[in-house]
């Protein structure tokens, strides 16, 4: 496996490799999650081809700076993992090796970011766009893969290289769950035993709004309130939002007439978790 971690040596690096050149941008602290992806990756890049992983904690994109002192960087481990999956290039820039000190241009996204994590975790999404964009002047990759579960994030970035014409395929991959339900993340090592126990009604409160469709129900506020009593029955948790939105546009509706997106937001203490669920009419 190579390893890259400058953008000077990135170029390097790959200039030498063969195409197609598959994507994975990851923030590290690799779970099975990212791993489902980097075999996505593959599988898209064949034998021949080549897949890259990107572990950059981008300071840009988090808009508590708790979050970001808290966010686990397990290096090492990581690097092992990237090399038992078979990937043949991993960037690893700096904390500061990314930006200058001075920068001044953002990507900035305007319809999709508004409601959901856009709406709670101000300047997030554009902190994503720039430094995928820049990921992907820097790799010049054919694809790269994206994971269902950052549902914004993966809706934002496809309008991304749409409006801006980036020869880049945007891949989604369903979301990786741990036995009992609950969505893999990076953040779940930061959950109490207590908290982690009570994570998995995350997925069951979403479950248990979906079921609505099977009586005929289609507005909204069924659906937002059966969820909402689950998610509030925790002793635990803190909603950070829970809304109901068009799958394309991301945009509350009162009906349930087109694939719409159930999506929560919710704290245990100060570890933020999402998930979703995709409500088909
Ligand atoms: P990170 O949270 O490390 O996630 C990297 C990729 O893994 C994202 O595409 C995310 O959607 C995917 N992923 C995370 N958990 C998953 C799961 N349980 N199942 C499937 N895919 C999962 O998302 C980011 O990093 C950053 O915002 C990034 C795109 C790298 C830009 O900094």
């Amino acid at each position: 496996m190579r390893q890259a971690a400058t953008t000077e040596e990135l170029r390097r690096e790959i200039a030498t490799l063969p195409r197609p050149l598959v994507l994975v941008p990851t923030m590290g602290a690799l779970h099975e999650g990212h791993l489902a992806l980097m075999r996505r990756a593959r599988e898209a890049a064949g034998p021949h081809g080549t897949v890259a992983v990107s572990i950059f904690v981008n300071p840009i994109q988090f808009d508590r700076p708790g979050d970001l002192a808290a966010y686990p960087q397990p290096l090492a481990d990581d690097l092992a993992k990237c090399d038992a999956e078979g990937v043949d290039l991993v960037f690893t820039p700096a904390a500061g090796g990314m930006y200058f000190p001075d920068r001044s241009i953002t990507v900035t996204e305007s319809l999709l970011s508004r409601h959901l994590c856009g709406a709670t975790r101000p300047g997030h999404f554009d902190g994503v766009c720039t430094v995928v964009l820049k990921l992907f002047n820097l790799f010049q990759p054919d694809a790269a893969v994206f994971g269902e579960k950052d549902v914004q994030q993966l809706a934002i970035l496809r309008r991304m290289v749409r409006d801006l014409d980036v020869p880049v395929e945007i891949i989604g991959y369903p979301t990786v769950r741990e036995p009992d339900g609950l969505a893999m993340s990076s953040r779940n090592v930061r959950l109490t035993p207590e908290h982690r126990a009570d994570a998995p009604r995350i997925r069951r409160a979403l479950e248990g709004a979906r079921s609505l469709l099977q009586f005929g129900e289609r507005s909204a506020a069924p659906f937002l309130a059966a969820a909402r009593k689950h998610l509030e029955d925790s002793p635990f948790l803190r909603i950070d939002y829970l809304e109901l939105v068009d799958a394309e546009t991301l945009q509350p509706i009162a009906q349930i007439k087109r694939p719409s997106v159930l999506a929560t937001a919710v704290f245990y203490d100060d570890v933020r978790l999402i998930d979703h669920m995709t409500l088909l009419p």
